[in-house]
C-alpha cells in the first residue's frame, strides 16, 4: 500500500477531545494541501467544544462565538465527530492505533489542584473546576447542591477563573436570565445570600494572573461595588524593580487598576468585592462544614531562578465565612495507556509528539495539544498555534513515514467499532440536533439557548438528527 495522504488511503486521524486544542488541530490538518486527510474527533461528551462550552463565564457570549469557527472545520466532508465516547471506557489506546495511522490527545486538565491545607474538603469548599462545570451544565455536575446562604464568600486566586467565580456570584438575575447559564443554577445564583466576596491572593497586586479586561469588569458591576485597601497597592521594593524592569504591560496596567480601586469610595451597592493580596490560606475551619478560613499574611522573596514567591509569615487573621471556592488552577489526568508527567499533571511530549519516559523517545504517531500537552494556562487563541506546532510535526513525521501502520484504517472498521461498544455514540448530525434543540428553548426567553445539562436528555434530543435525516 502506497503511504497514507492518497484518495486510496487517506491519513487517518483520531483526535481525542473536542475542545478549542482539538478543533485547532483539526483545522490545520483538514486545510493541508497534497495529502487528503481524514479527521475522526471522540468526545467523552455528547457536545463539543470543550471548556468553550463548559468553562467560558455565562456572561461572556462573545468569546463563546469563537464555536464558529469550529463548525466551519466539522462542515468539512472529511470530518467526523464521535461524542459520548470516552476514551479510556468505550474506546482504548489500541483500538485507536489499530485503527489510525495518528492519534492526537487533546483532553485539557479535567479536574483541580489541591491546596494541601487542612479542612479543604469541608462541605462548603468548592473546587472551582466544580462550581464552573455547574453553573454551565456539564452533565457531570448538575447534581451538585451549592448552599450559598452564606452572607460572605472567599475565592482563593488571582487568575481569570477566580474573576469568572466572583463574578458569577454577583450578577443580578436580569444580567444572569439574559446569559445561557444551567436552569438549575439560576435561581440557586439569582437568590444567592452572598453579600461579600473575598478574592485572595498569596502574591502581589503585581503578580495577579488576571487580565486587564477581566479585572476592569470587577470594578464594573451593577450590583457590587470593589475595595482595594490602599495598603494592599504599596508595591514591595522586588515587585516595584521587577514592574518597573521586566514587568509585563498587563502587570502594569494591573497595578494601575487595582490602584484607582484602592481609591474608589464605596457606592451603596448591595455586593462588596474585596480584592486582598499577600495572603495564603492556612486551613479552612469548621465543625462537619465550612465556618471560617485561616489565612496568613505572606512577603514575597527571590527563588534561585530569581522569580518572586510568596513566603508565609506568623502573622495570621481568621476570616469568618460559610464559602470557599478554590481557584488555584486546573489540572491534567492520565489517560490509559498513555504516559503521563505525575509532576507536571501532562503528557510527556516534545513539542507536540508524545514522548516514552522509559526510552527518552517519540512514540510513534502519537501526539498532544492544548493543556493536556502544556499544563492548564493561555487563552483559547493560546490553542491555536499550540495544534499548528503539533501538527506541523505529524506532517513532517508522515514526511519520514514515521506514523503507525493500524491493520483497518478504514472508516467503516471505527464505525463497526462504535456500534459495537458504544451504540448510543452522537454523531456532528446529533450534536446539531442538540444545539437547534437548546436554542429553541432559549429564544422565547431572549436566552441565546437553555441548556441541557442531563445525559438522557442530551441523548435524547440527539436522537432529533435522524428524524431530520
Ligand atoms: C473556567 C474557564 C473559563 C475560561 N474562559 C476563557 C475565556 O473567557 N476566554 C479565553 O480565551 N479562554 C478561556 N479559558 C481558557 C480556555 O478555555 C482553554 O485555553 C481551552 O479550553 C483549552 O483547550 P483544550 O482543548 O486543551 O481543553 P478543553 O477545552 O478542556 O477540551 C478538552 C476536551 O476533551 C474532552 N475529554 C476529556 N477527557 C476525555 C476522554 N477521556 N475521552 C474523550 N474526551 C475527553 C473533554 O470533554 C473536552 O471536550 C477558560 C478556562 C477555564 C477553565
Ligand atoms: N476571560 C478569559 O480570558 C479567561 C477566563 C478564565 C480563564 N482564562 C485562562 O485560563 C487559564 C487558567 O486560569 P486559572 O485562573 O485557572 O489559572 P491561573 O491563571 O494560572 O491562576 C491561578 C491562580 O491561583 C494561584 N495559586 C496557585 N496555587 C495556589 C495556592 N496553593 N495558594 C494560593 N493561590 C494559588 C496562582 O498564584 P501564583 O501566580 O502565585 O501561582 C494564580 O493567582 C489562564 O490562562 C486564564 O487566563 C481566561
Amino acid at each position: 500500500m502506497n503511504a497514507p495522504g492518497t484518495p486510496e488511503n487517506p491519513l487517518r486521524v483520531a483526535i481525542v477531545g473536542s475542545g478549542p486544542a482539538g478543533f485547532y488541530a483539526a483545522g490545520h490538518l483538514l486545510k493541508v494541501k497534497d495529502h487528503v486527510v481524514q479527521v475522526d474527533m471522540y468526545d467523552r461528551l455528547p457536545t463539543p467544544w470543550g471548556l468553550v462550552r463548559g468553562g467560558v463565564a455565562p456572561d461572556h457570549p462573545n468569546i463563546k462565538s469563537v464555536s464558529r469557527v469550529y463548525e466551519k472545520t466539522a462542515q468539512h466532508p472529511e470530518f467526523r465527530f464521535y461524542g459520548n465516547v470516552d476514551f479510556g471506557s468505550d474506546v482504548g489506546h489500541d483500538d485507536l492505533t489499530s485503527h489510525y495511522h495518528v492519534v492526537i490527545y487533546a483532553v485539557g486538565a479535567q479536574t483541580d489542584k489541591q491546596m494541601g491545607i487542612p479542612g479543604e474538603d469541608l462541605p462548603g469548599s468548592w473546587a472551582a473546576t466544580e462550581f464552573v462545570a455547574w453553573y454551565n451544565g456539564h452533565p457531570d455536575y448538575c447534581d451538585l447542591e451549592f448552599d450559598l446562604s452564606s452572607e460572605r464568600a472567599v475565592v482563593i486566586g488571582n487568575g481569570n477563573v477566580a474573576t469568572d467565580v466572583t463574578r458569577m456570584l454577583a450578577l443580578t438575575r436580569e444580567e444572569l436570565a439574559a446569559t445561557d447559564v444551567a436552569d438549575h443554577a439560576l435561581d440557586v445564583l439569582a437568590e444567592s445570600g452572598v453579600r461579600e466576596l473575598v478574592v485572595l491572593g498569596r502574591r502581589g497586586p503585581a503578580q495577579a494572573a488576571f487580565t486587564n479586561p477581566e479585572l476592569l469588569e470587577l470594578g464594573e458591576m451593577t450590583d457590587a461595588d470593589v475595595f482595594v485597601d490602599p495598603a494592599d497597592v504599596e508595591l514591595d521594593p522586588p515587585s516595584r524593580e521587577w514592574l518597573e524592569g521586566e514587568g509585563s504591560m498587563t502587570a502594569k496596567k494591573n497595578v494601575e487598576i487595582l490602584t484607582e480601586y484602592s481609591a474608589r469610595k464605596p457606592t451603596g451597592k448591595p455586593r462588596r468585592i474585596i480584592l486582598r493580596f499577600l495572603v495564603s490560606p492556612v486551613e479552612i475551619v469548621g465543625d462537619g462544614k465550612v465556618e471560617a478560613i485561616k489565612i496568613c499574611r505572606n512577603e514575597l522573596h527571590r527563588d534561585d531562578s530569581g522569580a518572586l514567591r510568596a513566603r508565609q509569615t506568623d502573622d495570621t487573621e481568621t476570616i469568618p465565612t460559610g464559602l470557599v471556592f478554590r481557584s488555584i488552577g486546573y489540572k491534567g489526568v492520565p489517560l490509559p495507556g498513555v504516559p503521563f508527567d505525575e509532576r507536571r499533571c501532562t503528557i510527556p511530549n516534545d513539542r507536540g509528539r508524545i514522548v516514552d519516559p522509559e526510552r527518552d523517545a517519540p512514540i510513534t504517531g502519537e501526539y498532544a495539544v492544548g493543556w493536556i500537552k502544556r499544563g492548564p494556562t493561555g487563552i483559547i487563541g493560546t490553542n491555536k498555534k499550540d495544534a499548528q506546532e503539533t501538527v506541523d510535526l505529524v506532517l513532517e513525521d508522515l514526511a519520514q513515514g514515521r506514523l503507525l501502520e493500524p491493520q483497518r484504517p478504514d472508516r467503516d472498521a471505527v464505525e463497526e467499532l462504535l456500534r459495537e461498544r458504544r451504540p448510543d455514540h452522537v454523531t456532528y448530525a446529533g450534536w446539531e440536533a442538540i444545539d437547534r434543540r437548546e436554542r429553541e428553548r432559549g429564544e422565547p426567553h431572549g436566552r441565546p439557548r437553555v441548556k441541557f445539562a442531563r445525559m438522557e436528555e442530551l441523548l435524547e434530543a440527539a436522537k432529533d438528527a435522524d428524524l431530520v435525516k
